[in-house]
């Protein structure tokens, strides 16, 4: 079948390639020139494993290619996803400036039969006011059937350095949509990837836009909710990596996304969860729950500075080495990282901070060069350290040579924002560790 997909970005070029490697004709669809030049060139301009060697591959086979122009892109294309960003407007809400525009493009280049399938993270409503905006582009008369387009909600669930596994083989399709003609067509698209038994559900409109929110809440909350229970351990002398295990063997909690450390980020719970406490409240419903993950949330990401003010109280001339900036790994996405707050707080303390992230560098060198210290591999930012504060869980960051570790820190102190040591272990070498709930 044939596609074309609005939005280069992580959501719409991971679904352009899965459905080009499923084996769809697909055009990926961006105004930004050199992004397009990028991708035609068959370069990722993002990090994700696996991605650029699939890009290559289906682009060589025919099926893949990318171009600025929309009307070039939907001119065979049955299907027309909108994967465009949705960031926080001030009031929290989901901005749809970029999707609702996109979607009167989509109007105005239509050139017979299309069915627009929303792709990104939109609020409840979202896929009416496309129907809505498209429908004034072509002077159609709102609720009056037509046959010119249909609009589909199809939110999706990838994860950053999984995402192509996840687009792949996803735990389930979720497609809302109100005319059994297109609910057919989608799951014809949709056929390849749910072969070996993954679902699609079918839904209306209205479910699947909240289905995604629900979604991305209820994990938001499920890691607050073990930060939570961290607080305690370390106010109790009880251990989280016990606490979990022990809670999480219950088939009906899971051990999934009950790690403790130092919070969520990312372009996506943290968006989704003020999108949805603001879609609650403007329907009248008070969203405590979420606020409270927030909170929890925020409070998270300060430990390792109150750790550091707590170790050296109005400490100056402090040099402090961090492993990890992305928000999380296997990627170089650094967008709300829990790293960017230690970081920052050292920095507004006037701390030296030298940090090494095996993938994020260029991103944070963007933001940050001539005011940190950038390291080429983990033990050259160690030497003078006083602490060290582990806070995006890489592999090369494991099993460190904490021999080497204790030789080049000036004080040897490991911060573990994501309790990948054993504190007892480290202290009989020799190096205080902090980790997250490890009750020290
Ligand atoms: C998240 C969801 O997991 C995806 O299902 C969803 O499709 C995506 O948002 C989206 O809406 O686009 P992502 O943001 O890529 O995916 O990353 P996650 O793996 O969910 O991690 C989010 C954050 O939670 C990271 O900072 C991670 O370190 C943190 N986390 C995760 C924890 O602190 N503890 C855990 O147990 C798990």
């Amino acid at each position: 079948m044939k596609l074309c997909v609005v939005g280069s970005g992580y959501v719409g070029l991971v679904t352009a390639v899965g459905f080009a490697e499923m084996g769809h004709d697909v055009v990926g669809v961006d105004n930004d020139v050199r992004k397009v030049e990028s991708l035609s060139a068959g370069r990722s301009p993002i990090y994700e494993p696996g991605l650029e060697e699939l890009l290559l591959r289906n682009m060589e086979g025919g099926r893949l290619s990318f171009t600025t122009d929309l009307a070039q892109g939907m001119a065979e294309s049955l299907f027309c996803f909108i994967a465009v960003g949705t960031p926080n407007a001030d009031d929290g809400s989901a901005d749809l400036g970029a999707v609702l525009a996109v979607a009167r493009q989509i109007a105005r280049s239509l050139s017979g039969y299309r069915v627009v399938v929303v792709k990104s993270t939109v609020p409840v409503g979202t896929s009416k006011k496309v129907d809505q905006v498209m429908r004034e582009e072509l002077g159609l008369a709102p609720g009056v059937p037509q046959e010119r387009f249909d609009v589909v909600s199809n939110p999706e669930f990838l994860k950053e350095g999984s995402a192509l596994e996840d687009v792949l083989r996803p735990d389930r399709v979720v497609v809302g949509v109100d005319n059994p003609r297109v609910a057919e067509l989608m799951k014809e698209l949709y056929a390849p990837f749910t072969r070996n038994g993954h679902p699609v559900y079918l839904m209306d409109v209205a479910s699947a836009e909240l289905t995604k929110y629900a979604a991305n809440a209820f994990l938001a909350t499920k890691i607050s909710f073990i930060n939570k229970m961290a607080e305690l351990c370390d106010a109790s002398g009880a251990d989280i990596m016990n606490v979990r295990l022990g809670m999480g063997s219950d088939r009906r909690i899971g051990m999934p996304f009950l790690y403790a450390g130092v919070g969520y980020g990312g372009s996506c719970f943290p968006k989704d969860v003020k999108a949805l406490i603001h879609t609650g409240e403007a329907l009248g419903i008070p969203m405590g729950i979420l606020k409270e993950v927030e909170a929890i949330n925020a409070r998270q990401k300060e430990i390792p500075l109150d750790i550091i003010d707590r170790l050296h109280p109005g400490g100056t001339d402090l040099k402090v080495a961090i492993w990890g900036g992305a928000f999380k790994a296997e990627t170089d996405d650094i967008r709300e990282a829990s790293a960017l707050v230690t970081l920052e707080g050292c920095l507004a303390r006037g701390h030296r901070v030298a940090l090494y992230d095996p993938e994020a560098m260029v991103n944070l060198k963007a933001r940050y060069d001539g005011r940190v210290t950038f390291g080429k591999e983990p033990y050259e930012v160690l030497s003078g350290a006083d602490v060290l504060c582990l806070l995006t869980e890489w592999r090369v960051f494991r099993t460190p040579d904490w021999d080497r570790v204790k030789k080049l820190m000036r004080r040897a102190v490991v911060i573990d924002g994501r309790n990948q040591y054993d504190p007892r272990d480290l202290s009989a070498r020799g190096i205080e560790c902090y980790g997250i709930g490890r009750g020290l």
